[in-house]
C-alpha cells in the first residue's frame, strides 16, 4: 500500500522475511484502540470531519471482531488494518485516519500497551505465588529443617523461613516491575516518525483517552527508544532467575537421597523406559525457560545498543523477545502456584536431616557468649566438641567429661559450664531462643507472616486501583465511539 516511490513490489520471499505480521498478532487489539482514540482525537480537533471518523470507527468496531487472516500482501499489522479500513470506509474517509501520525509511533503505543497489560497481570500472578508461599509458611512455623550454606548443613531453621524467604524475593519483583509500569505507561502517539507533525495534534488527549499516565514528551525519543522494553524484560529475567532457583530447590529437595518434598502427580513427568521414575521435568522447564528469557534479554539490548537514533527495522525483530518472555513467565508463576498448592511436605524428613548432624554448634558457642566468653573461643570450644562427637561417632549430649573438658584446654572456660550448656541446648531450643530480627526463630515466623499477608493486602490494592483506572479510561473511549457512530 505504501510502496507508490518504489518500481517492483517485494517478491514473496522477501516479503515474508520484511513482514510481523505473525508477530504483530499480540497487538492487534492495541492497535485498533490506538486508531481508534486517534480518530476521535483527529475529529474532535476539526482535522477530519465526523461523517469521516464516523466511517472510520465504524470500520475498526467491526474489525475488532473480526478474526485475522495472517496471509497478507501487508508488511505488518498497521499496514493490513489502514488497508482493511479503507476498503470498508473507502478511500475518501478511510484514507484519512493515518493523517498525522506513523506506524513508528504507533507500533511504539502497541507494545508499550501490550506491556503495561502483561505487566499488570504478572503483578496479580506474583501477588497470588506470594499469597500460598505466605500461607504454606503459616502451616510450617514448626516445621524443622536444616538450612543450608554451600549446600552443607548450616543452622536449624523452619521450612516457614524459608518460604517467606521467597515471599520476599517476589515481593522485591513485584516492586521492579510496578515501578517499571510508571515509565512504560507513557504514550508516544502523536510523535510521527521521529520529528511530530505540521497537524494541530493533541498528544495529551489521546493518551488520556488510552489511559496513559503521560506523554513521551520528546518525538525522537518516543519513536526511536526501546529502553522501557529492555526494563521490562530484564525485570522479568531477574524475576524469572528467582522462579529457578526456587525449582532447583524443589528438584533437588524431591531427590530420594533428600525426600523433604513430594511433588503431585500433575506437576512430575515419567520415564519412557524406566516404569519407576517420577521426574521433576515441569521445575526443569523453569530452569530452562529462564535461560530464553536471559536470551531474549541479550537479543534485545544488542539490537538496541548499536542503533542510530530514529527507528530502525532492526527493532520489528524484538516483539518476539517480549511475547515470549510474557507468556512464558506468566504461565511459570502460575505453575509454581500450583505446585506449592499440591505439594507433600515429608517433615518427618526435614526433621531427620537436623538430628544427624551437629546443627546446635553454633547456638552452644553463643550460649557461651552470654557467659562473657569471647566469641572466638566459644567457636574453638564448640568446634572441639563436634570434632571430638563426629570422631567417636555420637551426638553432643553423649560427650563424657573427659572430651568436654579437652574441649576447653587452654581456656579458662569451667567444664561444668560447658556441659549444662550442652544439656540444655537442643534445636526446638534454639530456635526458641533465636530472638534477632528477620532469624528463624519461632517468634519471628508469627511477625513476619502477620506483615507479609498485610503487604500483600496492600499491594492488591494498588494493582487493582491501576487496572481499574486503566478499564474505566478504556470503556470511557468505547463510549465516545458507540456515542459518535451511532
Ligand atoms: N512492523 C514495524 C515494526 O514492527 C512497524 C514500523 C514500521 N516502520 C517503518 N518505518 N518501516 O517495527
Amino acid at each position: 500500500m505504501y510502496r507508490s516511490r518504489l518500481g517492483t513490489d517485494l517478491s514473496n520471499i522477501t516479503l515474508d522475511y520484511v513482514s510481523s505480521i505473525d508477530d504483530d498478532s499480540e497487538i492487534i487489539q492495541f492497535d485498533i484502540l490506538g486508531s481508534q482514540a486517534h480518530v476521535l482525537m483527529l475529529q474532535e480537533n476539526k482535522i477530519i470531519s465526523k461523517n469521516d471518523a464516523k466511517k472510520i470507527l465504524n470500520a475498526l468496531e467491526i474489525l475488532k471482531k473480526e478474526k485475522f487472516d495472517s496471509f497478507s500482501e501487508a508488511e505488518d499489522i498497521h499496514e493490513l488494518i489502514e488497508s482493511l479500513v479503507i476498503k470498508k470506509a473507502g478511500i475518501a474517509s478511510g484514507g484519512k485516519m493515518h493523517t498525522a501520525r506513523s506506524r513508528n509511533d504507533q507500533v511504539a503505543l502497541d507494545i508499550r500497551m501490550k506491556i503495561r497489560n502483561d505487566i499488570n497481570i504478572l503483578c496479580t500472578c506474583l501477588l497470588d505465588t506470594i499469597e500460598v508461599l505466605v500461607s504454606l509458611a503459616k502451616n510450617h512455623q514448626k516445621t524443622i529443617m536444616p538450612l543450608y550454606t554451600h549446600l552443607q548443613q548450616a543452622q536449624a531453621g523452619v521450612f516457614s523461613h524459608y518460604l517467606l524467604a521467597h515471599a520476599d524475593v517476589l515481593f522485591r519483583d513485584f516492586e521492579r516491575l510496578y515501578d517499571a509500569y510508571g515509565r512504560v505507561n507513557q504514550s508516544p502517539l502523536g510523535a510521527g516518525p521521529v520529528g511530530g507533525t505540521s497537524i494541530p495534534i493533541d498528544r495529551h488527549s489521546t493518551a488520556e483517552m488510552l489511559g496513559f499516565d503521560g506523554i513521551v514528551e520528546n518525538s525522537i525519543d518516543a519513536t526511536s527508544t526501546r529502553d522501557f522494553v529492555a526494563e521490562f524484560v530484564a525485570t522479568v529475567a531477574i524475576l524469572m532467575t528467582n522462579l529457578s532457583k526456587i525449582s532447583e530447590d524443589f528438584v533437588l529437595w524431591s531427590t530420594s537421597e533428600f525426600s523433604f518434598i513430594e511433588l503431585a502427580d500433575e506437576f512430575t513427568s515419567p520415564s519412557s523406559i524406566m516404569p519407576q521414575k517420577k521426574n521433576p521435568d515441569i521445575l526443569e522447564l523453569t530452569r530452562g525457560k529462564t535461560a530464553e528469557i536471559i536470551g531474549n534479554l541479550t537479543a534485545i539490548l544488542s539490537t538496541i545498543k548499536g542503533l542510530s537514533t530514529g527507528y530502525g527495522r532492526d527493532l520489528q525483530q524484538i516483539k518476539s523477545s517480549i511475547w515470549s518472555t510474557s507468556k512464558i513467565s506468566i504461565s511459570a508463576l502460575l505453575i509454581l502456584k500450583s505446585i506449592l498448592l499440591t505439594l507433600r511436605v515429608n517433615e518427618k524428613q526435614m526433621k531427620k536431616a537436623t538430628d544427624s548432624s551437629y546443627l546446635i554448634a553454633l547456638d552452644i558457642a553463643e550460649k557461651l557468649v552470654l557467659k562473657e566468653i569471647p566469641f572466638r573461643i566459644t567457636h574453638k570450644i564448640a568446634g572441639s566438641l563436634v570434632q571430638q562427637a563426629y570422631i567417636s561417632k555420637k551426638s553432643l549430649n553423649k560427650l563424657t567429661t573427659d572430651e568436654i573438658k579437652r574441649s576447653v584446654q587452654g581456656t579458662k572456660v569451667d567444664p561444668k559450664v560447658v556441659s549444662d550448656i550442652i544439656m540444655s541446648t537442643t534445636i526446638i531450643s534454639s530456635l526458641k531462643d533465636r530472638i534477632s530480627f528477620g532469624s528463624s526463630g519461632y517468634g519471628e515466623q508469627k511477625r513476619m507472616i502477620k506483615d507479609r499477608i498485610k503487604k500483600t493486602n496492600d499491594y492488591r490494592t494498588k494493582i487493582t486501583k491501576r487496572e481499574n483506572e486503566l478499564s474505566y479510561a478504556l470503556e470511557k473511549l468505547e463510549e465516545k465511539i458507540t456515542i459518535l457512530i451511532k
